[in-house]
């Protein structure tokens, strides 16, 4: 008797098991299908700040780039809404890109001498618009800002006597952006330039005699990364509360009068050093240096170098998994006037023993508009672009598997040297498909409710000069330019972008010589 009875507990055993093989993978994939779902959709929240009615259409973007084919937005074209000329020196980290870059044209546009600003970057400029005419005579200190001496020496640079005796305004500008990645053990060249190199400059500006310091810092500062995996059940939870936590996020300054976060805190290494970086300009604002900074939110943008528009029209072919995302951006000319409107302030409301509420504090600035859509900017590019350009769609969750496992892959070397021989690095793009690119591509929102409060009130007074809607069609309009030209010269069109820069820096050694 005891045969068939072992037998037949073996098959029940054994029909458990098969059920289990066959179940856990099927559960698996529901659920993974369920979360591509939700990560595909929108909060009713977020839509209602960007309501349907609000997409870009074919009509409206060939009307904005005919009204802006005859009539482009320059500098001079909003000359009248660049704060008066002060008397002032002027000292621009970063002043060969895109924000530091458009601070300089605006200086030069209120009247400020040529010989009364200082580029400080590690690159000289190559923009269109600053290797002609009066940027073009700007003086240019090629300096490496993760470096003590190098940063001295800037700053230190005999000033032409007309100008030598006038108060010092330090912009800084000058960061590396790592979009995506949230290791510690990647952290050193963030930490050298913009940790290191903001104390440096802050340093280097007080021996130097400044009394005014300005810093970009970022509105991702603000993002805190999103919690994708949650429980099973709650992804059909029609109450409400089914988005995974931080799925969408108000770019706020909130966080910068509470304790500073753990580095996990921050969606990634960037906006963790960014957000040391503000504390340290911050922190060092006295009635005699009086500082403040400015978190553009959130990508910026404005020149065929950025991300944000350059990037999709750069690649042509472009995988993406974001059309339905909806963030607010902020283009380099708007960023750099938020700049200057804070030295107003800080210039004209504080006496030797007084600061202005506004100084040692840091403002969110985006376009004077409602967030848009990533398939508005793809819609533009399809529509406008006379190069070639084709989004090919990508299911999220795929990216955000895909992700952790470049991450886990970069950085198993760096955890076990003995992986160093292995595993060949990766190169190209994909090393930037990290999980932290998911948060940053995420719905994102950000307001000029603090920065546009006139100044008795506590805001900087700031306007915005140019939408969204006019800024990417601009940089398409030019670009399409660009290539024109160049095609009738016979020669390519070769763009520095933002990303190379951390590569540049890694190999003239930046970061091993600080940290
Ligand atoms: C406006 O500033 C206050 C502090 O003055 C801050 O708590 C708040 O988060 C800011 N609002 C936004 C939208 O950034």
């Amino acid at each position: 008797m005891a045969g068939p009875q072992v037998l037949s507990d073996f098959d029940e055993t054994h029909y458990i098991s098969d059920v289990l093989v066959y179940a856990i993978p099927v559960l698996l994939l529901i659920y993974l299908f369920r979360l591509n779902q939700v990560i595909k959709s929108t909060p009713e929240e977020v839509s209602r700040l960007s309501p349907s009615t609000s997409r870009w259409t074919k009509k409206l973007l060939q009307e904005t780039y005919e009204r802006l084919e005859k009539d482009c937005i320059t500098t001079t074209s909003y000359a009248c809404s660049i704060p008066p000329k002060l008397k002032r020196r002027y000292v621009v980290t970063g002043g060969s890109g895109l924000v530091g870059g458009y601070i300089v044209l605006q200086l030069l546009e209120r009247g400020q001498p040529a010989e009364a600003i200082r580029i400080v970057d590690f690159r000289a400029p190559n923009r269109p618009d600053m290797v002609t005419g009066p940027a073009s005579e700007v003086d240019f200190v090629q300096t490496d800002i993760s470096s003590v001496e190098s940063t001295t020496k800037a700053f230190s640079k005999p000033w032409s006597p007309s100008v030598a005796h006038l108060p010092l305004t330090v912009f800084h500008t000058a960061a590396v952006i790592v979009p995506s990645e949230r290791s510690r053990l990647v952290y050193k060249l963030c930490e050298a330039v913009n940790i290191h190199g903001t104390q440096n400059v802050v340093d280097a500006a007080r021996k130097a005699g400044a009394d005014i310091l300005i810093s970009t810092t970022s509105g991702s500062i603000a993002i805190r990364p999103i919690k994708f995996w949650i429980a099973p059940w709650k992804l059909w939870d029609v109450s409400g509360s089914t988005w995974p936590r931080h799925f969408w996020q108000v770019l706020d300054e909130k966080d910068f009068f509470e304790p500073p976060r753990p580095h996990d805190g921050y969606y990634a290494n960037y906006p963790a050093s960014k957000a040391a970086a503000e504390r340290i300009v911050c922190g060092a604002n006295t009635p005699s240096f009086r500082t403040g900074c400015i978190r553009p939110a959130n990508g910026v943008y404005g020149n065929p170098t950025d991300n944000t528009v350059g990037g999709p029209l750069n690649s042509g072919d472009y995988p993406t998994w974001t059309p339905h995302i909806i963030q607010s951006f902020c283009h380099g000319i708007n960023a750099a006037l938020a700049h200057l409107h804070f030295e107003a302030v800080l210039a004209s409301r504080s006496t030797k023993s007084s600061l202005p509420s506004q100084a040692g504090r840091p403002y969110v600035v985006t376009d004077p508009n409602q967030p848009i859509t990533y398939n508005d900017l793809y819609t533009a590019i399809l529509t406008l672009a006379t190069t070639h350009f084709q989004i090919i769609p990508l299911p999220p969750i795929l990216i955000l598997l895909l992700s952790h496992a470049i991450e886990f892959y970069i950085l198993l070397p760096l955890k076990y040297p003995i992986f160093r021989r292995i595993l060949p690095p990766l190169t190209g793009d994909v090393r930037f498909l990290q999980p932290a690119i998911m948060d940053i591509c995420t719905h994102l929102v950000a307001s000029n409710s603090n920065i546009s409060r006139p100044v008795e009130v506590g805001g900087l007074g700031y306007t915005g000069v140019i939408t969204t809607l006019d800024g990417m069609v601009q940089e398409i309009l030019e670009w399409n330019r660009e290539h024109r030209e160049a095609e009738a010269e016979g020669r390519k069109v070769v763009y520095h972008t933002s990303i190379a820069l951390p590569d540049q820096l890694r190999k003239a050694g930046a970061g091993n010589s600080t940290s």
